[in-house]
């Protein structure tokens, strides 16, 4: 995707390092934040420098891949061992970060050239990814009519991938296909990934939108306005149900109610096999301070961080919901759109 008239990806590797879009910064700053060992790259993920399913897959394998490079010949298998253990601890809920760590860890254990083999696959999943999110992006097209208001939550785009994403990629290819097509995101509180990154991506891809307070979608969908609600997933269980950001459980019953096909959008990574329904999947809890304070631009142009509740409450903050299978029109992966369902989702990996 390109910001500035120049190509990037979410994350990439060069020589020793991972290098991130900093997420955290965005919309008011873009810039990279490299990763000079695993651990920097573990330190990225759990503060969300880098965030969404697909690039914490590809920035896990890319962090596999440096402990392999940084383990000494004397405490090779340790020392890649509590790598491992290391990187799974840092986010629960995304299945693609188990996906990669294993892919990688296993790739170079049953390699006689260990290094060589897990940059070798960390670099395959990246690129995977992309092309994972450019055939979803072709699928989903098929669900656009000319003229559509489709609303997202979140962001599943490009920055929550390697590059594309998985909810946005549909509307991508369509925008550039010449539909006239108009996306309301939702804002998602608490980090408000949808007011922030969504709205920055389609402004850099010139794509009409508007940002919605996370409490409007019922108004809107009961005012006809919305024709299609797209979604991205950080697991998906062998029964369909799907954990997503917190809020599209809400969103999935109403839209269920007014009659707007509501459809989730994830490669085949995401999926979890071991996971037989949405009850087994871990949803993360995350610190207090997401909902007591948030940051922003003051009108000096400086980034500041401020409370926004009552001083001294207590906060829940779950990362995650798990909208249950009967909920979900159909899955868009790089491989078609299916029913959610665990005989179409066998299927997919036969
Ligand atoms: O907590 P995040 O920002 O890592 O959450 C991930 C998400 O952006 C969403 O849940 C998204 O819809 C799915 S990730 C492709």
């Amino acid at each position: 995707m390109r910001v500035d008239n120049k190509n990037y990806r979410t994350v990439w590797m060069k020589d020793t390092s991972v290098f991130l879009i900093e997420q955290n910064l965005l919309p008011f700053i873009f810039k990279i934040y490299e990763a000079k060992d695993y651990l920097d790259t573990c330190h990225a993920i759990k503060n969300m420098i880098v965030r969404g399913a697909g690039a914490i897959g590809a920035t896990a394998g890319l962090g596999m891949a440096q402990a392999f490079l940084e383990a000494r010949e004397d405490d090779f298998w340790e020392y890649i061992d509590k790598a491992k253990k290391d990187i799974e601890a840092t986010r629960p809920t995304a299945q693609n970060l188990f996906y990669a760590v294993n892919r990688v860890y296993h790739a170079g254990k049953s390699s006689t050239d260990p290094r060589a083999a897990a940059i070798k696959e960390a670099q395959k999943i990246a690129d995977e990814d992309v092309e994972s999110c450019r055939k979803i992006g072709e699928y989903g097209n098929e669900l656009i009519k000319d003229g559509f208001n489709i609303e997202t939550h979140c962001n599943a785009g490009w920055l929550a991938f390697v590059d594309w994403g998985s909810a946005l990629s549909p509307i991508y290819v369509a925008f550039r296909e010449g539909k006239k097509v108009f996306v309301y995101a939702d804002e998602t509180r608490p980090r408000s990934q949808g007011a922030r990154l969504t709205a920055w991506e389609l402004k850099n891809e010139g794509v009409p939108y508007v940002i919605l307070p996370d409490n409007v979608g019922a108004y809107l969908m009961s005012s006809g306005k919305i024709d299609l609600m797209i979604v991205g997933a950080d697991r998906i269980a062998r029964n369909g149900d799907v954990a997503n950001k917190i809020g599209t459980f809400e969103k999935a019953i109403v839209a269920k109610e007014f009659n707007v096909p509501f459809y989730v959008a994830a490669p085949t990574s995401t999926f979890d096999l071991d996971c037989n329904s949405g009850k087994e999947i871990p949803i993360e809890e995350r610190s207090e301070d997401e909902v007591l304070y948030q940051t922003g631009l003051t009108t000096k142009g400086k980034m500041e961080k401020i409370l926004v509740c009552s001083p001294g409450s207590k906060v829940i903050n779950p990362a995650f919901d798990v909208t249950p299978a009967k909920y979900i029109t159909g899955i868009i992966t790089e491989k078609g759109i299916i029913k959610p369902a665990e005989n179409s989702i066998k299927k997919l990996f036969s």
